[in-house]
């Protein structure tokens, strides 16, 4: 269902009502992910996958877990679409000096993929998001 908001810049009264940005923002692939509780219980199985993988779980040793899940969390919630604002380091800063392959990137998108799938997220939900985090690759990989 579409807010009335949303409605109104659709419609011809779109400057009249200040939408000059346009529409809402399109949180179809926030809807996909199951908002909010969805992401929650995405970030739940993603994070523990990560530790167990043996590809990667070295790198997350020192790693504050609860922050970070909580950072993932809003991170996938404001990249869907979603009413959140991502509040934690730039990606290029907290990556820096972990020395990170392509081959570590691709597997840590491997283990969101998973957690998507155990949490039935549609296909082309799932593309969406992974394509949202594609470009952080150059930031995040420096080895
Ligand atoms: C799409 C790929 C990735 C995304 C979106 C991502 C996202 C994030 C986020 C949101 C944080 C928390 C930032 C904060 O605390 O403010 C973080 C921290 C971290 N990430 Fe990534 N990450 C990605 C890839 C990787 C990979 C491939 C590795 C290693 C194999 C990695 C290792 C870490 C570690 C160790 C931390 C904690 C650093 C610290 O607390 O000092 N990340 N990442």
């Amino acid at each position: 269902m579409r807010t009335l908001t949303e409605l109104v810049c659709i419609g011809t009264l779109a400057l009249a009502a200040g939408c000059a940005h346009g529409p809402a923002a399109d949180d179809s692939t926030y809807q996909g992910l199951g908002g909010q509780g969805g992401i929650k219980k995405i970030v739940d199985t993603f994070v523990p996958l990560i530790l167990a993988d043996a590809r990667i779980r070295d790198s997350f040793r020192d790693t504050d877990l609860k922050n970070l899940s909580m950072r993932l969390e809003e991170q996938f919630c404001a990249l869907s679409g979603g009413p959140c604002t991502y509040r934690g380091k730039d990606m290029k800063e907290i990556h820096d000096g972990l020395n990170i392959t392509n081959a570590q990137f691709n597997a840590l998108a491997e283990d969101l993929q998973a957690a998507m799938d155990r949490h039935g997220v549609a296909p082309a939900v799932q593309n969406k998001l992974v394509a949202r985090l594609a470009p952080m690759q150059r930031e995040i990989v420096t080895k």
